[in-house]
């Protein structure tokens, strides 16, 4: 069994050597997924001169963690409490521009021809029981006063107790796409680098942005790291999340075509699509969402899902297994655009588990800002908005919980009074010397030792059981056994102690 993503099976590698000297450009690119790759591809084809300055290597991060399903709907909290939140121009706003955003993928596709398994399908939404009808029921009316047609023929053949499904979706190898669409735009103009950590970015004149191998100086800089990197009011306004997602074989009937979405609670979905791989066809599902850092035995995440599809389907064989991470926005509207309204600085966030398509879209309205076009999503998806009403219920929980999570963790006993009491393969908080730590043992028996505090905001890293990293339950950083930053906010490693 693997605990790659589905995707690395079949996908190119990348190969983009890392910056190693100084540079000036027009705008430089934090991250090189979807949202920063599509940028470079549309300044760069404007006449800017651009950089990307992938972390790892080009979409490895949340892009290539994805499910590879686009559509023009969305997820969490649904177009329903959007609509609630906002208006029914505002959910029209939203599905018109998802849907502007997968036509301009399927054209990228075309122009470059990338055999990243590009297929229109029907997306579809429904329940097995009552747990999910009346989201269901809420979801198809709110999707039909966006302005989408639906349809209730579901040629998914097991239980449905309500459904509805919109024709015409897509799906795709989401890297491969994003390889491809990286090695048909590299030239003078648009420079990428892989394995290139950005440690800051400074605003001032114009703004310097700082990695191990050089400077680069830009006028602008887009964020496009799923969370953007440093401190941002945005941090305040979303919840990290994390999820699962388990590739089998099956010895009977696959579902046909399609992405299912199955409320397996009142307001949570399982997603499921198949793909065909190396180990032939895969039926995939993804879900069992909790807090980042907030869950004690997250074995029981993939262990649930296996189950959920053992009760369904003729199981042949586990082949894939891996975990995605998501921000969840206190309106449920992205935050697309100029970090404030003084700021030289982009960001693209907030983007809940509907990232391909809305990462697509965020590079289209802020590539536009950049040129000093008009783009009519701007004000939809502003980031320097403030929109009190709509974002209190989920503004309070999500800092309650920060609150909560901050004075917990400095107050309660520790996990581990001694290094004998962490044994091979477990990861615990410990005292030392007055200070938390993160304390790992791994197969040899040797320790891991790093400091607990994440250099983000100093909440107290928690141990990833599945994945063996020091998660921060505040705003999602994580960090490896030895304190390597593998996904921000946090731009710093945690300090490490020699023991
Ligand atoms: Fe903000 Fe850790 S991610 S304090």
């Amino acid at each position: 069994m693997s605990s790659i993503s589905i995707w690395k099976d079949k996908a190119e590698e990348s190969f983009f050597s890392p910056l190693r000297h100084d540079i000036t450009v027009d705008v430089a690119i934090v991250g090189g997924g979807i949202t920063g790759i599509t940028a470079a591809y549309i300044l760069s084809r404007a006449g800017k001169k651009v950089a990307v300055l992938e972390a790892r290597k080009i979409g490895e991060g949340a892009t290539g963690s994805s499910t590879g399903n686009l559509y023009c709907t969305i997820g969490s909290p649904g177009l329903h409490n959007v609509k609630s939140k906002f208006n029914h121009e505002k959910i029209k706003e939203v599905v018109e521009s998802r849907a502007a955003a997968v036509n301009f993928i399927e054209e990228r596709v075309k122009e470059f021809d990338i055999d990243c398994d590009f297929k229109r399908v029907p997306w579809s939404l429904f329940t097995e029981d009552e747990a999910g009808k009346s989201f269901v029921e809420k979801e198809k009316k709110a999707a039909q006063e966006a302005g989408l047609a639906i349809t209730e023929n579901f040629s998914y053949p097991w239980k449905v107790n309500e459904g509805f499904t919109v024709e015409n979706q897509a799906q795709f190898n989401p890297l491969q796409y994003v390889v491809s669409l990286a090695k048909s735009i590299k030239s003078a103009n648009c420079s990428i680098y892989d394995l290139t950590k950005v440690t800051d970015v400074e605003e001032g004149d114009v703004c310097t942005v700082t990695t191990a191998g050089g400077k680069v100086t830009a006028s602008q800089v887009i964020m496009a790291t799923h969370s953007p990197k440093g401190i941002y009011a945005v941090h305040m306004n979303m919840g990290p999340y994390r999820e699962y997602a388990v590739g089998v074989t099956l010895n009977g009937t696959y579902p046909p075509a399609g992405t299912w979405w199955n409320m397996v609670k009142p307001t949570e979905h399982y997603s499921m699509r198949t793909y065909d791989t190396s180990k032939g066809r895969i039926l995939m599902v993804l879900g069992e969402m909790h807090k980042v850092g907030q869950k004690e035995n997250n074995h029981e995440c993939y262990e649930t899902l296996k189950k959920y599809l053992r009760e369904r389907f003729d199981v042949a064989s586990v082949e894939f297994t891996w975990s995605a991470q998501q921000f969840k926005p206190a309106d449920g509207i992205p935050y697309i655009g100029l970090s404030t309204g003084n700021s030289k600085t982009y960001i693209a966030t907030g983007f809940s588990a509907d990232g391909l398509t809305y990462g697509t879209l965020a590079s289209m309205i802020i590539s536009d800002e950049v040129l000093g076009k008009e783009n009519k999503w701007s004000d939809t998806y502003k980031a320097s908005r403030i929109t009190p009403i709509a974002s209190a219920k989920e503004f309070i929980k999500e800092n309650v919980n920060v609150a909560v999570e901050f004075i917990k963790d400095r107050f309660t006993k520790t996990e581990a009074d001694e290094f004998a009491d962490v044994t091979i393969g477990q990861g615990k908080v410990m005292e030392i010397d007055g200070k938390k730590h993160g304390v790992y043992r791994d197969e040899t028996g040797k320790l891991h030792v790093v400091s607990a505090v994440c250099t983000h905001m100093g909440c107290i890293n928690h141990w990833n059981e599945v994945e063996q990293s020091w998660d921060c339950p505040c705003h999602g950083s994580r960090f490896s056994i030895d304190g390597e930053v593998l996904e921000g906010p946090a731009y710093t490693a945690l300090n490490k102690v020699i023991v």
